[in-house]
């Protein structure tokens, strides 16, 4: 059987860069797949080695699909936002034809990036260095003074082959995912198990809450430990005191798919408001009546359902120990939007700041306990960490994909 350990290394001493370290010292597939109770968890190195994170950006992230921002914050043609995934440059806009597209963020003549900033393009968008411009379909439109002093075309320059080159994606709930290699699975059957999960849920009437239904995080510690926190309930009377006076641990469920996502849920949602109630997911069957449910999606969102709002945490790396969050909250239809429910929309997010931010130091602490040698990946328990177990799984198998 060839070991992860064996298979990062040959991998890592032939398709790393010279700067990556070719000794990452990783564990045995079997260490992971083993029955909780016995199952290790992931090694240090895989939370704090940039090369480890080049390895998931070659094998994990730009082989599955990863949200990149959401489709809402681009409602006008011509409206467009960079994102930098794992140091690749990307932006999206939406184009005439109301689709949001995705595309690798260099102009094709010299490399210069395309798109620094968010906001509105015009009618097209223009390279800052020698002025080509592009269609919002990626089309190269005009390429100025190509065949000399005011000659705008040039005998011999194919302006046809020098479209931006897009990225395949598709939008879910709002979010924009995309898939970098071009041959995973197709974006249907990715989110196929959850779509069907929450398939009584109507996506097309989720509407975000605006400016203040955003909030930003950015957490000292690996994308990975911010999954695993999320997906385990065993921590919520220790560090959510608050959240489980109410909804307590033994009201939780674990979700466990293998290979696409895991989490928990809660047969106890029923929150409690000042101000008017919100509208609610039309034809719920009677079990959503008091349930929730939180899962993360693997690699790189959290998900959150109940039935008066949906939430979406996209989270980005920025180095092997540091990870942003950006959590966007979604009503049922436009009425919560109006100034009759500022004061819910603030409360909802103000609850969720509230959790997160609690969440926030542990997966902190954890990223600082493994820059200890005396930590060996620890051990995942029989009964609590199904979803963690889960999730190593998967992240262990993509990397030997
Ligand atoms: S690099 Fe973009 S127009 Fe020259
Ligand atoms: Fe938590």
């Amino acid at each position: 059987m060839v070991t992860l350990k064996a298979f990062i290394r040959e991998r890592a001493m032939s398709v790393l860069p010279a700067t990556d370290n070719p000794s990452l010292e990783l564990p045995d597939l079997a260490a992971i797949e083993a029955p909780l109770g016995e199952a290790r968890g992931l090694p240090n190195q895989a939370y704090t080695s940039d090369a480890y994170l080049a390895l998931e950006r070659d094998r994990m992230w730009a082989r599955s699909w990863v949200a990149i921002g959401r489709a809402s914050e681009v409602p006008e043609a011509g409206d467009v936002r960079p994102v930098d995934l794992l140091g690749m440059p990307l932006f999206f806009v939406r184009a005439r034809d109301g689709a949001v597209n995705v595309f690798h963020n260099v102009c094709r003549h010299r490399g210069m990036t395309l798109v620094t900033e968010a906001g509105h393009a015009g009618a097209v968008l223009t390279c800052p260095y020698h002025n080509w411009a592009y269609g919002f379909d990626g089309a190269l439109r005009t390429t100025p003074h190509v065949g000399g002093s005011g000659i705008h075309t040039c005998p011999g320059f194919d302006s046809g082959k020098f479209g931006l080159k897009q990225v395949r994606s598709a939008i879910w709930f709002d979010q924009i995912f995309v898939n970098l290699s071009g041959d995973g699975v197709s974006f249907d059957d990715f989110i196929r198990p959850l779509a069907e999960r929450w398939s009584m849920f109507d996506q097309s009437l989720i509407r975000h809450g605006g400016a203040d239904s955003v909030i930003g995080f950015d957490l000292d510690c690996n994308w990975k430990l911010a999954v695993e926190n999320y997906c385990e309930a065993y921590h919520l009377p220790m560090v959510h005191p608050g959240l489980n006076s109410y909804s307590r641990l033994e009201d939780h469920y674990d979700i466990v798919v293998d290979g696409r996502f895991a989490g928990q849920g809660s047969l106890v949602y029923s929150p409690e408001r000042t101000g008017p109630a919100l509208p609610v997911f039309p034809d719920l069957p009677e079990a959503w009546a008091t349930r929730a449910e939180y899962v993360a999606h693997f690699p790189n969102i959290l998900l959150g359902i109940h039935f008066d709002h949906f939430y979406a945490v996209r989270l980005l790396p920025d180095g092997a120990g540091r990870v942003s969050e950006t959590f966007d909250i979604y009503y049922v239809g436009e009425a919560p939007l109006g100034p009759d429910y500022d004061d819910v929309r603030r409360q909802v997010t103000a609850g969720w700041n509230e959790i997160f931010a609690e969440d926030q130091g542990v997966c902190e602490g954890m990223q600082a306990g493994r820059a200890s040698p005396g930590f060996d990946g620890g051990v995942l328990t029989p009964v609590m960490e199904q979803p963690t177990h889960c999730f190593h799984r998967w992240a262990a198998r993509a990397m030997l994909a």
